[in-house]
């Protein structure tokens, strides 16, 4: 499959993005209740949101960023995850929040949480997803919170890629086949 820019329709507009992320800020502002927070974004795709997101939270929060690859230049997963690039400080006692782009088969989301626990004691640990595509789950996962349900659709878009591009994109978008 290629994708073109002229090929694309908008699933979720910048405004529909922009009012659901201020939704879960406010849930997670709630959940949270003035505690520390420690955001671990999930490179590179949850970047847009994370940065959007984190602006709506009004707890005392750090920021952090790991990379991890399933995907080459297709648009199907390998199946497996590497662990590219995992660099972070002491989480023990830490309330963490991870910050994904989207959940598809439920290997990247699972590699997190498990790396997580083992690794660390953590105070709490929650998984915050902008995308929850449910209909091509693997392993049996679910985020703690999700923007929007997606199909089983290959979506670019606001940190979303195809082969790398498409990530600038201020709304999400897909290919009709
Ligand atoms: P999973 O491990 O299969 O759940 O996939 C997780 C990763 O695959 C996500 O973090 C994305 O980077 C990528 N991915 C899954 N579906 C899509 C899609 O529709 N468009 C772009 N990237 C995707
Ligand atoms: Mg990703």
């Amino acid at each position: 499959m290629e994708i073109k820019i002229e090929d694309l329709k908008v699933l979720f507009s910048e405004e529909q993005l922009q009012t659901r992320i201020k939704e879960l800020a406010k849930e997670l502002n709630e959940l949270y209740k003035g505690e520390e927070v420690i955001a671990v974004c999930v490179l590179k795709g949850a970047v847009m949101f994370a940065t959007d997101l984190v602006k709506y939270l009004d707890m005392p929060l750090k920021m952090e960023f790991i990379r991890l690859s399933s995907y080459g230049s297709s648009t199907s997963t390998s199946g497996k995850v590497n662990a590219v690039e995992i660099k972070l400080p002491d989480l023990n006692g830490k309330n963490v929040l991870i910050i994904e782009d989207i959940v598809d088969t439920g290997l990247t989301a699972k590699f997190l949480i498990d790396f997580m626990h083992v690794n660390f004691n953590v105070k709490s640990l929650k998984f915050c997803s902008l995308l929850d595509k449910k209909m091509t789950r693997k392993v049996d996962i679910e985020p703690d919170f999700y923007g929007f349900e997606v199909d089983d659709k290959f979506v670019v878009g606001y940190g979303l890629d195809y082969d790398g591009y498409y990530r600038n994109l201020r709304y999400i978008g897909y290919k009709e086949l």
